[in-house]
Parts: structure tokens; sequence; C-alpha cells
């Protein structure tokens, strides 16, 4: 058979890769439901074979092996290139004298496969700068590409309770990085920034902190040496946490410590409008990259069909540019998701009351889009 030129050479860019889907708990299961579909569809229309391969994490897990990351969830990740995760958690498993929590699956799987860097894109879609509970001059245009240091600070130092002589308790947290965990994200956010506005702000609380003192000192001498074309500030938490709302636009990249950025961006969710946009990649210095929208298993919603999956095919998006490096195939979902949202089709989250489609409705709109471009 005789091959012509253009087929060798889609055949010569076709990949094939493993995924690991953890729907984990909620509305989890709905939204990566509609990324797959997404996801396979990528896989038909550019000629790639992707393979999913499902685990547990989460309360789902705790029911069934007593675990939140059970080994076997694990062994498939670290087998897969990628992997795209929903949601974890939920009233069933909030009682305080649990052995294990199901957000402890998650902290597990960001530690034991090295994910230290949290990516998260907070933009300002102009066809819903509506649906933000701010200004429409204070959001719309809004681009800010958050870097969450992820395995260090608060939520892995070390921790602890006593019981006191007079019978009370005292527990403490500790908040400790070492210049190479400040070094390796610091040079992610300047990188990143090169390729985006070249500015930097970095989040800390140094005038009372001293982790936050070295903190900003790491910072500042990794940028000059290495980014002396990137602009660079510092910005207090408590100050930043009133910028954000009252100038947004100022910023470009941040980069924050890991519960600083947990807050923040939370906070930042709310300039587009709605969690239920957000994507967000979590990264090692190697191995698979793990993908997620950045709200939770949303219990009250969960069985109803009705979540919005937009965040979670974005994380879809984001997991083929940053992990299989298929840059061309990323663009075209995120332009589908432009797309179905230009055409006015919302979610119940993003309707501001107005007629709302389905979780699987909003994900076939998006797939129609895809396939149409
Ligand atoms: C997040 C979540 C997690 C965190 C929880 C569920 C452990 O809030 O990914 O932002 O605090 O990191
Ligand atoms: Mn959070």
């Amino acid at each position: 058979m005789k091959l012509s030129k253009a087929y060798l050479f889609e055949k010569a860019l076709a990949v094939r890769a493993q995924i690991a889907l953890l729907p984990g708990d909620g509305i989890g299961v709905e939204v990566v439901a509609e990324a797959e579909k997404l996801l396979q569809a990528v896989a038909k229309k550019f000629g790639h074979e992707f393979s999913f391969v499902r685990g547990l994490i989460g309360g789902c897990a705790i029911d069934a092996t007593g675990e939140a990351l059970p080994d076997e969830t694990l062994s498939i990740c670290r087998a897969s290139q990628a992997i795209l995760l929903g949601a974890v958690g939920g009233p069933k498993w909030d009682n305080p004298s649990a052995k294990t929590r199901p957000e402890a699956g998650l902290l597990k799987i960001r530690k034991e496969l090295g994910l230290f860097a949290n990516v998260r894109p907070i933009k300002a879609s102009p066809y819903l700068v509506q649906a933000s509970p701010l200004k429409t001059e204070i959001v719309a245009g809004v681009d800010i590409l958050f870097f969450r240091e992820l395995t260090g600070g608060l939520y892995f130092g070390e921790s602890g309770r006593k019981t006191n002589p007079d019978g009370s308790e005292t527990a403490f947290n500790t908040m400790i990085y070492s210049t190479y965990e400040i070094e390796r994200i610091v040079r992610l956010a300047g990188q990143a920034a090169r390729g985006r506005r070249k500015k930097v702000t970095s989040v800390d609380k140094a005038n009372v902190l001293e982790v936050s003192r070295l903190w900003r000192q790491t910072f500042d001498r990794v940028m000059q040496a290495e980014f002396p074309d990137v602009q660079t500030e510092h910005v207090l938490i408590d100050a930043m946490a009133m910028h954000l709302i009252s100038k947004p636009k100022n910023f470009d990249v941040v980069v924050t410590e890991n519960l600083f950025g947990d807050i923040l961006t939370d906070e930042g969710s709310m300039l587009p409008g709605s969690m239920g946009l957000l994507p967000s990649a979590s990264l090692g210095a190697d191995g698979p990259g793990l993908y997620e929208p950045i709200h939770g298993s949303a219990p009250d919603i969960a069985g109803k069909g009705i979540a919005n999956p937009l965040a979670t095919i974005l994380a879809a998006a984001m997991l083929l540019r940053h992990s299989l490096h298929l840059e061309t195939e990323a663009v075209a979902i995120e332009k589908a998701v432009d797309h179905v949202l230009s055409r006015g089709h919302r979610t119940a989250d993003i309707a501001g009351g107005g007629p709302a489609v389905s979780t699987v409705r909003m994900g076939e709109l998006v797939l129609e889009a895809f396939l149409a471009v």
C-alpha cells in the first residue's frame, strides 16, 4: 500500500496515551463523564489512541476499601500519562471522628506524585461577565495565572495535638518551606510569565512570618538571576485579598504558598462568575500531571444532572496541552466551550435564573461545536 505524504505526517503526530480517570464523589462522576466524551472525540478526530483506566479516590474509595487513596489507584496513576479527577468529599464522610477523610486522598496523591505546582488560570469569559458578582468594568479582561505551591507549607508541615495539664488541648500546624521548594515553583511562574505579560506577583506575609521572609528572598534571587526581563512585585496576603477584587486586571502571574493559594484562588474564582468554569493542573518535575475542576463535589446538586461540566472539560484541555503536548487539540476544546457560551447556552450555576441546560446537554453542545470546527 502506498501512503500519501499527508497520511505519514498525520501518523507521525499520532499520540498514544493512557489517561487515568478518577471521578471521585458527588458531581465529580457526572462532570468527568462529559470530559471523557470530549477526550474520546479528540482521539478520533486527530487520530490519537487514548485508553482510559478508572480508579477510586475520596469517599467512594473509603467505602470500598477503607482508604481515601487505595494503592491500586496510585498504581493506575503512575502507569498513566495524565490523570483527570472529578472531586472528592461529601457529608456522608464528614464525621470528625472518622479514621480518614476523602480529602486525605487528594493530599496523598499530590505528595506521592510530587505534584508541587498547582496552576489555576482565572480568565473572565467575555460572554459571562454578567454572571460575576463584581462590576463588569472590574472583571472584563481579567486574565490571571496562579501558581500555588502544592506539596509544602501548612498542609504538610509537622502537626499534632497535646493534652495540657489542666486537661484542655493544644493543637499545632507548621508552615515550613525550604529554598529548593520555593525556587522550583518560582521558576515555573517566571517561565509562564515570559509567554504572557511578563509580570510576576509574589504573595506572602513577610511582615510577620519568617517562612515568608525566606520565600521573598528566594523569589527575588531567582527572578533577578534567571528572569531579569520579567517585572516583579511583592504583595502581602491580606492586601492581595483586597486587590484581587478591587483591581484584578493589575495581575498577570501570581505565585504563592499552599494555603494562601488555596484561599486566593477560591476568591479569584468569583471574578469570572462561577467556579463551574475553572480548571486546574497539578504538575510535578516529571510523571503524570493531574487535572481537575477547581470546584468541589457539590453534594447538594449531585445526581441531579445539573452540574456544570465546563471546568472539567477545560481541565481536559489543560491535560492535552501540558501532559500530552497537544496544543491544537487543547485550543479546539477551548474554542468549542467559548462558542457554546457565545450562543447563550448555560447550566443552572451561570444561568442567573434563566433557562438552563443539563450537564449531559452541555457536554453534547461542546462536543457538537468541537466536531464542527
Ligand atoms: C483544593 C481543595 C483542597 C485543598 C482540599 C479539598 C484538600 O480545597 O484543591 O483547593 O485545600 O487543597
Ligand atoms: Mn481549595
